[in-house]
């Protein structure tokens, strides 16, 4: 068997974290990153039938069965990841209609799964509806998205048309839009629920005075995703409180959306 930290998911995953931490995203241990692996590049590492131990998930994600994910441990700093993989991160696998998950490798000082499992799974199994290509379920707290949830209207339609008008690309890279959940108790089921829901119709979901979620294909992907929107909501908090004599109207996102053949969320554009 080959060492999973030589793994291209595990380099990947250390990287990412580490440059999320940089970003300034995951103070303490905030923030959550959860990859879905295939079963033959987990297989190269590691026998999925020698499981550790069983960790109970508290909920049930029929559609998850089975498979794997390499996910951040709770209380865990992002911070660390890169000097202590194996403490901080960890490789389950879920059973039991995803009411329990073995674990197959990490969490090394006895640790578990982010208290966000919930959200992250039940997000997974809505996105994987819309694009079975989906792998990733990452959570952060950027400053400027965070300080747009007390300052502007939570209307997902207000917000994202606000974020779209700050960068020409933002549009181009979320043409769906971003979703906006109120403020909800955090590491709960219920926040999951809703979480996933929001997750139908996009891949970025905005937790009011909390932060962010976002969902791609690969960690690249949703980490620019959660970048773009950020760099908008800090143009945004930079103008708010000033005169606002320039915008990009309707009009020029429209030509955005011919140029780079992408279509807006229905009805979001005039
Ligand atoms: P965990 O340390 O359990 O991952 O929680 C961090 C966080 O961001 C909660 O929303
Ligand atoms: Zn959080």
């Amino acid at each position: 068997m080959k060492d999973v930290l030589t793994a291209p998911f595990m380099v990947e995953m250390i990287r990412t974290a580490t440059n999320m931490y940089a970003h300034g995203w995951d103070e303490r241990n905030g923030g959550n990153i959860s990859l879905m692996l295939e079963e033959n590049e987990v297989r190269e590492y590691l026998d999925p039938e020698k499981a550790l131990r069983t960790i109970p998930t508290g909920f049930a994600a029929p559609e998850l069965e089975g498979k794997y994910f390499l996910v951040t441990g709770t209380g865990k700093y992002f911070k660390n990841v890169q000097y202590a993989p194996e403490v901080n991160l960890g490789i389950v696998r879920l059973k039991d209609r995803g009411q329990q998950a073995d674990l197959l490798w990490g969490y090394a000082d006895g640790g578990q799964f982010t208290s966000e499992f919930p959200a992250h799974m039940m997000s997974h199994a809505a996105r994987l509806k819309v694009n079975p290509e989906n792998r990733v379920v990452m959570h952060c707290h950027p400053a400027n998205l965070l300080a747009m949830t007390y300052v502007h209207d939570l209307d997902e339609k207000q917000f994202t048309r606000t974020l779209w008008q700050m960068c020409t690309e933002c549009i181009v890279v979320f043409p769906e839009g971003v979703n906006v959940l109120p403020w909800m108790l955090c590491g709960t089921n219920e926040i999951g629920e809703a979480t996933a829901e929001k997750m139908k119709t996009a891949r970025l979901v905005v937790w009011s005075q909390h932060g962010i979620y976002g969902a791609g294909k690969d960690l690249d992907e949703t980490f620019g995703l959660i970048e773009t929107a950020e760099k908008a909501a800090e143009i945004y908090m930079k103008i708010a409180h000033l005169p606002r004599v320039n915008t990009i109207t309707d009009d020029q996102m429209h030509l955005l959306e011919k140029r780079f053949g992408v279509k807006a969320r229905e009805g979001w554009l005039d």
